[in-house]
């Protein structure tokens, strides 16, 4: 099993951006965090972070035939980028939206996902576990 973990823009930021929100820990604490959960599980897995959405879209069709599985926290493009949701769409990989904080009780303009559109599940609010729980759904566990 090969799993793609997409991370999209400022999500590098991690561990100085609002804390209160995101936590302490950093961008490279959560890519060890997931790295060391696939190793544990068996999993193959890459972790890519971008601040731009057409690179997130090229990493997005890079993936077919190459991943099995997608874990993607589109950060900020969740609300806005139709051109993620159609990668995603045009790929067909089985994907998992991702986010570190519960958006459902943040701003209006963060009630709406397109990426999820295309996600077979959303975890949302629980920090790094989300990930977990994420390639867990993909592992069919
Ligand atoms: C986020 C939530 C988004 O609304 C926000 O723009 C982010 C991070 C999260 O992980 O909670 O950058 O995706």
């Amino acid at each position: 099993m090969k799993i793609l973990v997409i991370n999209g823009p400022n999500l590098n930021m991690l561990g100085i951006r609002e804390l209160e929100i995101y936590g302490r820990e950093s961008y490279p604490a959560l890519v060890e965090f997931v790295e060391k959960y696939c190793a544990e599980v068996g999993v193959e897995c890459k972790v890519f972070q971008s601040n731009h959405e057409g690179v997130l879209v090229d990493k997005i069709q890079a993936a077919y035939g190459v991943f099995d599985g997608i874990v993607i926290n589109p950060a900020a493009y969740t609300h806005t980028s139709v051109a993620i949701l159609d990668a995603l769409k045009a790929v067909q990989i089985p994907a998992v939206e991702v986010h570190l904080s519960k958006v459902s009780e943040r701003e209006d303009f963060r009630q709406i996902s397109y990426a999820g559109m295309a996600c077979q599940k959303t975890y949302a609010g629980f920090g790094f576990e989300g990930y977990r729980m994420a390639i867990d759904f993909l592992l069919g566990k």
